[in-house]
């Protein structure tokens, strides 16, 4: 491990889509590369923390240093998450599915001419309010990401207060800003003193920066 301000702290990072099974061959996931998130990592272990990352099936490299867990739906998430905790600071940078399928099938949806298939979804836990509600271990740092195409500021304030985390990381998604998938992020900090927008920039300047403050916020 390399040290650095974070030395000594155990940090929890999710990233990556959730896949959540229709049946054996087919499933139903949110857009993520999970560029972000192993860029959080990887920054989080240059400055000396030991980190667990958490995350589903991404195409993005998984961070060298980091202990790496990985899961396929949202429910194994959140198990995975309660194993890991108590830590320092969890930042949930995954894209997890809200819904998944009610009853997945076992055996592979056969195409019948002329008859489409139905599905019924479930309602998936929400890890990050899960973790920011808490009431006993909740880890002292708990950032939220909000990844918005509309009024951003006002949904992201809005979802940091509803969740109940201590941040939020909100991004504007919308496809002409080539944000998702790309290798840029336009970032606003959203904290209890407010909105800060950071200026475009790397995804990994992006991690360096928030690994800063999260650092300075550990003290
Ligand atoms: O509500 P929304 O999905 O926009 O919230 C995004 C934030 O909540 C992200 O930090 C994401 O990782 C987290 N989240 C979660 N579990 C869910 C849904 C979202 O941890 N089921």
């Amino acid at each position: 491990l390399a040290e650095g301000p974070l030395t000594g702290r155990r940090i929890l990072v999710t990233s990556g889509p959730t896949h959540e099974p229709i049946d054996p061959v087919r499933y139903i996931a949110n857009r993520s590369s999970g560029a972000q998130g192993t860029a959080l990592a990887r920054a989080l272990t240059s400055m000396g923390a030991d980190v667990v990352f958490v995350t589903g099936p991404a195409d993005a490299d998984r961070p060298v240093g980091a202990h790496v867990v990985e899961v396929e739906t949202a429910a194994e998430m959140l198990e995975a998450v309660q194993v890991v905790l108590p830590v320092d600071a969890a930042i949930f940078a995954a894209a997890v599915a809200d819904w998944r399928v009610a009853t997945a099938s076992d055996s592979k949806i056969k195409k019948q001419a002329g008859a489409l298939p139905s599905l019924d979804f479930a309602e998936n836990p929400d890890i990050l309010a899960t973790v920011s509600q808490m009431t006993e271990g909740r880890p002292p740092l708990v950032v939220g990401f909000a990844a918005e195409t509309d009024d951003v500021i006002a949904n992201a304030t809005a979802k940091r207060l509803r969740k109940g985390c201590d941040w939020i990381v909100a991004n504007d998604v919308r496809p002409e800003t080539g944000i998702m998938g790309g290798s840029e992020n336009t970032v606003t900090l959203i904290s209890d003193e407010g909105a800060e927008h950071w200026p475009r920039m790397g995804k990994s300047e992006v991690a360096h920066h928030l690994a800063e403050r999260i650092a300075k916020q550990l003290g």
